[in-house]
């Protein structure tokens, strides 16, 4: 699955400068998807390096958490021209990458931020106005991880109720991150075997990752 060369959507191919793979500690317990890059992420093939970036580092950092302990991506590996939003048939052709990576990954906690990544990864078109900071087990590929859905960090840089409600849904990922990571629904339960205690990801120095 070689992502640097995707040509799967013929327009986004043409006008992209680069792929922007995603960025972070790939073994990461928390995950970020967003939506898709924009100018800024495009001429520097990094996610997030605009102003929601730097507000999504400031509320990590109000949690404890730094950028490079974190793994970032985007539903759409390719900047939209103009930024207009992902289409349907963009964002399926894109899909396997963003499954690989949460499969590679395996993090605990998957923030989906704003609609794009909370519908494309919940499988519901629910939005995220309904279902911003409510955690809840998913499978996405062979991972079972949690989803907790949230605000688009760009939605709440010029509202203030916005980014209140961002933020509070913020203060609970920690709570999130300590829970044991869940079973598979699907898992039968083994009445003998002690349950094995959770290996936590080692907190060593984060293993930076450009593309992969
Ligand atoms: N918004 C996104 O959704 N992704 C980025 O990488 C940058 C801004």
């Amino acid at each position: 699955m070689a992502a640097r060369e995707c040509t799967r959507c013929a327009e986004l191919a043409a006008t992209r400068t680069s792929v922007v793979f995603g960025a972070g500690n790939a073994d990461a317990e928390l995950m970020f998807v967003g939506e898709a890059p924009g100018a800024n992420e495009d001429l520097q093939g990094l996610p997030f390096v605009g102003a929601a970036g730097k507000l999504l580092e400031q509320l990590l950092g109000e949690i404890g958490l730094s950028r490079a302990e974190v793994f970032i991506a985007n539903v759409l590996k390719c900047r939209p021209p103009g930024n207009r939003d992902p289409q349907p048939v963009e964002i399926e052709n894109c899909r396997p990458y963003l499954v690989r990576q949460i499969e590679l990954i395996q993090p605990r906690v998957i923030c989906t931020l704003g609609n794009f990544a909370t519908k494309l990864l919940r499988g519901d078109p629910a939005g995220i106005t309904r279902v911003h900071g409510q955690p809840e087990v998913r499978t996405i590929g062979e991972h079972t991880t949690r989803l907790y859905p949230l605000f688009h960090p760009a939605a709440a840089l010029y509202t203030p109720s916005t980014l209140e409600t961002l933020r509070a849904d913020f203060v609970r990922l920690p709570g999130l991150l300590a829970l044991a990571g869940p079973a598979r629904p699907d898992a039968v339960p083994d009445p003998v075997a002690e349950p094995a205690p959770e290996p936590l990801h080692d907190s060593a120095p984060a293993t930076q990752l450009g593309l992969f």
